[in-house]
């Protein structure tokens, strides 16, 4: 299987949050945060990755994880080209490895991947040309190692440090591409609790060598955290029923404002989005000033600006470099 890091150490795709270094967690945190000023200048650009071609490669939706890749790969001066795999020839018959192998004949850089299936995007960094990368933009239940950092990164920001920090995450871990890498990113970073708040049917069986500590009483579990992030019900990756109803698993683990004041007085609420309001957040808590969903999405540029140009830098004709 393909390595994400070099013979030094160095970022050449970037698949996932387990087994990382520390150190490599750390200077995506430090890279994003230089890269904030660029996204909050009157020019948003700045020319690392002039002359590269990226392309985005989404066979499952998204709105926020394209969208500021694109925005990203744009701050950083790329060329971005966003492939429709529902009017590609794919549905021809053309097998995605064929697909690969016309898009890299187009001398691209990087391909940024999200799939349905678990393995799809280091399946793809296994057979791409030695001087293409693979970013994982989700990978079935699997990964989102980005997402994984833009919280990180979002954490740092309103909390500093992370050893001292308790931090809960609550609803569908069974299903949660993005709580598997979070929790791998947290413990990578040395944060001080991983809480992992669900009902047993939304756990994963391999739970115990996560890393976290397991509640099934959210009440206990939110207990003076000082982070919260809330999940989506990933209906679309169930099979069976897991649960009695929505209204009922609302009552059971939704995250309203009297199960809120149980956490820190600052405590922050976090949601990788798409939210359900009124699921597994209540409509106030997702909008109250503790949220913080919506500056996720904004660091979400910065941080993939960091992934981006990490992958890219060293590449020996590369005009790349770090911030
Ligand atoms: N958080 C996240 O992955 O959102 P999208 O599905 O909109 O990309």
């Amino acid at each position: 299987m393909s390595g994400q890091l070099d013979e030094q150490g160095r970022l050449r795709h970037f698949l996932t949050t387990e087994g990382l270094p520390r150190e490599v967690l750390e200077r995506i945190l430090g890279t994003a945060e230089s890269f904030s000023g660029v996204i909050e200048k009157s020019v948003k650009k700045v020319p690392l990755l002039r002359g590269r071609t990226i392309i985005n490669l989404f066979f499952e939706p998204s709105t926020r994880t394209r969208t500021t890749f694109e925005l990203a790969a744009k701050r950083l001066s790329a060329d971005v080209l966003n492939i429709n795999v529902a009017t590609s020839a794919t549905t021809k018959g053309e097998s995605l490895l064929d697909m690969l192998q016309n898009l890299q004949a187009m001398q691209c850089d990087m391909f940024v991947v999200r799939h349905a299936d678990s393995g799809a995007a280091h399946f793809i960094a296994d057979h791409v040309s030695p001087h293409v990368s693979v970013v994982n933009a989700g990978d079935g239940r699997h990964a989102h190692p980005t997402q994984a950092m833009l919280d990180l990164y979002t954490i740092r920001r309103h909390k500093g440090d992370f050893e001292s920090l308790r931090v809960a995450i609550v609803g569908d871990i069974l299903h949660s591409r993005v709580a598997r890498s979070q929790i791998h990113a947290l413990n990578g970073v040395g944060a001080g609790e991983v809480r992992l708040i669900a009902p047993r049917t939304l756990l994963p069986r391999d739970i115990d060598r996560l890393g976290a500590h397991v509640y099934h009483d959210i009440d206990a579990g939110l207990r003076d955290v000082d982070v919260i992030i809330a999940l989506r019900l990933q209906k679309e990756r169930m099979q069976g029923a897991l649960l009695p109803s929505e209204h009922e698993y609302y009552r059971l683990y939704g995250i309203s404002r009297e199960r809120l004041a149980l956490a820190q007085p600052d405590a922050i609420v976090m949601h990788p989005g798409p939210i359900n309001r009124g699921v597994e957040i209540e409509s106030a808590v997702a909008d109250c000033p503790q949220s913080v969903i919506l500056d996720q999405v904004t660091n979400g540029i910065a941080t993939r600006m960091a992934v981006m140009s990490m992958c890219l830098e060293h590449r020996e004709d590369g005009t790349g470099g770090g911030a």
